[in-house]
Order: structure tokens, then C-alpha cells, then sequence
């Protein structure tokens, strides 16, 4: 009986693991745009006190990872509504349970999309945080779809041909800064 139990235990263990890796594999496969990099906790902060006043706002982030950037803004600055949009299923696994962990803030929401097939016309604020030739793809997008006064937020990569009208870094150690390129359209 005793191991019987065992067997099944080790079986369904064996499964659980492989499912997970399966599933951050296909991530690896798919997300070719841009890959999986949570955002470092002294930059969430600095970006926290360089955003307007978001209430009212509607805010989208694109590529939204684990979540942990959607989490921290809709806590603290309440948005009226923040649109974490996500390709990945491991991330976007992670970002589920991260929120069933950290409660559920008023207006946030996660959504499985492609940023490619995301129309960006409600967004105020747009947040990025990609590679520098998905960005440049996007430009185009984000010219057509971004309505006069959205304020787009690029971390590490600016967009080529368009001046920021604020930057700002943050020290993340001795070796890594991250940027944060602010544009407004
Ligand atoms: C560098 S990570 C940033 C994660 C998060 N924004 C943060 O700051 O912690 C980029 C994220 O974009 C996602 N991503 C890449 N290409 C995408 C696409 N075409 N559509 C939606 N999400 C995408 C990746 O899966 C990854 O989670």
C-alpha cells in the first residue's frame, strides 16, 4: 500500500515537472520577440515615482512577464484600468498566481495576447520593456494606433527617430542600469 502511494506520488511529480517544463519550453520556442527578463525591484520603483497621476488612466504594458510590474503599479497608483498584456504561458502562469498571492487590485487585468494583434488605441500609458529591433518594429503601430497625448514608456531600448522627452536611469548594482526613455505622442 505504502508503495503504491509512493509510485503514484513519484508518477504524479514526474508529470507536474515535465508539464512545466514543457510549457517553458514552448515559451522559449514561441516568444521570439522579445525573451522573458522581469524588470529589476529598485527600477519598478523608480518608474513608480516617475509616472503621472494614473487615476482615471488607462495604462497597457506589453509583455507584461510575471506580472510583477502590473501588480506593483495597480497597487500603489490605482489606475482606472491596466491592461498586462502577455504571450507567454509561463509567464503569464506565473502573473495568475502572483496575483492570487498579492490580492487582486481594482481595474487590472491580465490578458493572453500577442502585442502585434493588441489594438493600443484606449491606452494613456503605454509600457515596453522588449528588445530593440521588436521596438522598432513596432513603431509603426504605435504611430497609427497611440492617440495624441499617450505617453509611451520604453525601458533599455529608445526608439530610433523619436526624441524622449524624459530619461531617466537606475543603478541596479555595480554593472547593471536600466533606462527608461519617455515619449509622448
Ligand atoms: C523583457 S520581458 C519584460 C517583462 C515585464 N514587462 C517586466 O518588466 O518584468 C518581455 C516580455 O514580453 C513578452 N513578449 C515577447 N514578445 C511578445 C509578443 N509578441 N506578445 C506578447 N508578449 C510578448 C515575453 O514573453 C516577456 O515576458
Amino acid at each position: 500500500m505504502i508503495v503504491a502511494a509512493l509510485w503514484i506520488f513519484i508518477l504524479c511529480s514526474a508529470f507536474i515537472t515535465f508539464g512545466l517544463y514543457f510549457i517553458r519550453l514552448i515559451d522559449l520556442i514561441q516568444v521570439r520577440d522579445a525573451p522573458y527578463v522581469p524588470l529589476d525591484s529598485n527600477a519598478i520603483q523608480a518608474l513608480l515615482k516617475n509616472l503621472p497621476d494614473l487615476r482615471n488612466k488607462t495604462v497597457y504594458e506589453l509583455g507584461s512577464g510575471d506580472g510583477r510590474v502590473a501588480l506593483e503599479v495597480a497597487h500603489r497608483l490605482r489606475p482606472k484600468r491596466y491592461l498586462a498584456i502577455e504571450k507567454g504561458r509561463w509567464p503569464m502562469l506565473m502573473a495568475h498566481l502572483k496575483r492570487l498571492r498579492a490580492g487582486n487590485p481594482p481595474g487590472l487585468e491580465f490578458v493572453s495576447n500577442d502585442i502585434r494583434n493588441t489594438n493600443l488605441s484606449p491606452a494613456n500609458i503605454v509600457f515596453v520593456y522588449l528588445m530593440d529591433d521588436f521596438v522598432s518594429q513596432l513603431k509603426d503601430k504605435f504611430k497609427k494606433e497611440l492617440k495624441p497625448g499617450t505617453i509611451l514608456i520604453s525601458c533599455q531600448f529608445p526608439l530610433k527617430g523619436k526624441r524622449p522627452f524624459k530619461t531617466i536611469e537606475v543603478e541596479n548594482g555595480p554593472i547593471i542600469a536600466s533606462q527608461f526613455y519617455f515619449y509622448r505622442y
